[in-house]
């Protein structure tokens, strides 16, 4: 590329004009972020070029005391923020500051109100980042060079955070990132040293790298900066500094920065470990999911450190999939510099370091549940499906895991997620051996399914489950506390001891009676079914579909086909209830043609009420119109 090239002006992709508008007029009572946000920018930038000076010293370019410098000039009212970290090339400029790559984007869009209160909430979920800066300045001009490109390599970059940007190629001798922000009118504050500390220290002091400003001193009144320069925060990594020394604040704004999110965590975790491993964890559990948490490619995991030196982002062979809502740092003792994503794969070292690391978040999660209930439903609220996907990922754990789920049940009939397996076992009846529990694909399906009856009628508890993820935690999770986990939609049901012998004779009795029946409609309904029983399930239903005990669950196949896999299809059994007026009519049903249409709409029915849908509705319907016509008028 030529060195003159003359200036271009580019338009911004339209999201990026829309998250400005937004964020000006919403984030105004929040306005000293911008600092955070560019600062974290900086430090970011500073890690990569770390990371990339490992195997590439030349990098350096004689310049390795790696920093942040703010300055401030009152008489052209501006503000710099500079850094000599990796920098951007002219095609990383265009890509990284103009368009937002973050995945998610386009949803967050569509979820924006209008509402500015409720718009500045949602955006602060969203990240902010390099936009933030015009929250204060009515142009901002960026000059960076990527480390390793010549001087004649650096772009500048401006813009009045309106509808477009200019670029030019312009010669920048030292490597980094230049940040200069001409405030808005009445945005004088920020020219001031102490206003730019206290700023500093509230939201960057945990930053590892120094943050220098030249010293100021007092001259005819005016503050005046000499040419000393000091350093403004702490500038050591906050996870290797003692627990005691470390304040809430100060975790707070630490997260804000390793997780790349506006809101305060959770709860974490900050551990010193010693031993065969020698390591630091500090591991946060967020407040709210993020935008991408189903998204394959989502980044800003756990950072992984070597003796403080940054390695990398979203180490995910730090942290298992089920986990993966988990944020914070990793800092090995003994791990070589040079450690590679590929190295990560097969290292015991870090084996360890990924067991060690998941028992501190169970923990974590544990102390959670049962000493801060509330934040415990905040917890499960945001991310209780992910964490179902454990017990299917996580054997060794499985029963930690299981012990932190939260259902919803028959016990409240509420669709809010807050038993526990434990609490379940405390009230199951006498004679009770079995967790029972239900899946459908609709909190009201599984609530009112058929299914129940028999279980309300004798006041026993049922899970409620309606995630689709529960289908792969019921295929995973076959028993907690030594009670087995059992469906209520399939297999025979089997009530044991729950039921007395009066009600096993008169069961017997029911069967027999209508054996000529269940002939009849297992010949009539031919291969849509499996078999045809007698049920005590149900109480005010006419019938009920359940599967074999080991066969696929009709809500799992149902999932599977609307996902467009391959499924086999399970043919089901049709249960009904002797004691239904319906089965009684039937079985005095004489005329043949009328018996089929019955018995088909017994089974449609049964279909229908857990969820299912029919091959062919335009034959239910002529059938039961057929019906509803023999009514007396
Ligand atoms: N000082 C800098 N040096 C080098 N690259 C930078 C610098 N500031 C910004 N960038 C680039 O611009 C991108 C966008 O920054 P921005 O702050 O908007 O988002 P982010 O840091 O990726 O995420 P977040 O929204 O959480 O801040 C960064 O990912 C980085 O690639
Ligand atoms: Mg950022």
């Amino acid at each position: 590329m030529s060195a003159t090239s003359s200036k271009e002006t580019l338009g911004f992709q339209a999201e990026v004009k829309q998250l400005l508008q937004l964020m000006i007029h919403s984030l105004y009572s929040n306005k000293d972020i911008f600092l955070r946000e560019l600062i974290s920018n900086a430090s970011d930038a500073a890690d990569k070029l770390r990371f990339e000076g490992l195997s590439d010293s030349a990098l350096y370019e004689n310049d390795p005391d790696l920093k942040i410098r703010i300055a401030f000039d009152r008489e052209a009212r501006t503000l710099t923020i500079s850094d000599n970290g990796i920098g951007m090339s002219r095609q990383e400029v265009i890509e990284h500051i103009g368009t937002i790559a973050k995945s998610g984007t386009r949803e967050f869009f569509s979820q924006l109100s209008g509402d500015q209160k409720k718009d500045a909430a949602l955006i602060g979920q969203f990240g902010v980042g390099f936009y933030s800066a015009f929250i204060v300045a009515d142009r901002v001009t960026l000059t960076t060079r990527r480390a390793g490109l010549t001087s004649e390599h650096g772009v500048r970059w401006e813009s009045e955070g309106a509808g477009d940007y200019t670029l030019e190629t312009v010669d920048k001798p030292g490597r980094g990132t230049e940040i200069v922000l001409h405030l808005r009118e009445g945005e004088d504050e920020f020219l001031s040293d102490y206003k730019i500390k206290s700023v500093i220290r509230t939201y960057s002091d945990h930053i590892t790298l120094p943050i220098v400003m030249k010293k100021t001193e007092w001259k005819d009144g005016v503050e005046t900066p000499t040419d000393e320069d000091e350093t403004v925060n702490k500038a050591s990594a906050l996870w290797a500094r003692a627990k005691k020394d470390v304040t809430d604040e100060e975790y707070n704004e630490f997260y804000k920065h390793v997780a790349h999110d506006f809101e305060p965590p959770l709860a974490w975790s900050h551990n010193r470990v010693e031993g065969k491993q020698e390591y630091i964890s500090l591991l946060y559990v967020p407040s709210h999911a993020p935008f991408d948490l189903y998204d394959r490619d989502r980044r800003h995991g756990i950072k992984l450190y070597v003796r403080r030196v940054f390695i990398m982002d979203d180490a995910e062979q730090l942290m298992p999939a089920y986990l993966r809502f988990v944020r914070g740092v990793i800092d090995s003792a003994d791990l070589p510099l040079n450690v590679s994503r590929e190295i990560l794969q097969s290292s015991r070292d870090i084996d360890a370091i990924k067991n060690g690391s998941v028992k501190k978040v169970l923990g974590l999660l544990e102390d959670l549940a049962e000493n801060q209930p509330e934040k415990y439903v905040e917890f499960w609220n945001a991310f209780g499906k992910v964490l179902k996907e454990g017990p299917g990922e996580d054997y060794a754990n499985k029963e930690k895991i299981a012990a932190l789920l939260r259902f919803a049940s028959t016990h409240t009939d509420s669709d809010a997620q807050v038993v526990s397996l434990k609490d379940y076992i405390g009230r199951m009846k006498e004679g009770q051996t079995a967790i029972y529990y239900i899946t459908a694909d609709s909190f009201a399906a599984a609530k009112h399914s058929p299914h129940l009856e028999i279980f309300r009628k004798k006041g026993i508890e049922v899970l409620l489950l309606s995630d689709r993820v529960d289908e792969w935690l019921t295929g995973n999770l076959h028993e907690f506390d030594g009670k087995p986990l059992k469906s209520v939609a399939k297999g025979g049901l089997d009530l044991g001891a729950l039921e007395d012998e009066a009600e096993k004779t008169a069961q017997k009795e029911a069967e027999d009676a209508m054996k000529p029946l269940v002939e009849r409609i297992k010949t009539t309904l031919g291969e849509r079914v499996k078999d045809v029983r007698v049920t005590h399930r149900l109480t005010d239903s006419p019938a009920c579909l359940v599967t074999g005990e080991g066969d696929m669950s009709a809500n799992l196949e149902r999932l599977l086909k609307a996902a467009g896999q391959a499924a086999p299809t399970v043919k089901p059994t049709l249960e009904i209830n002797p004691s239904h007026a319906l089965v009684t009519r039937l079985n005095g049903e004489s005329d043949e043609d009328r018996f089929a249409d019955w018995a088909n709409l017994l089974f449609e029915q049964a279909l229908l009420a857990e969820g299912g849908q029919l091959d062919d509705p335009a034959s239910f319907v002529r059938r039961l119109n057929g019906l509803l016509a023999m009514l007396p008028s």
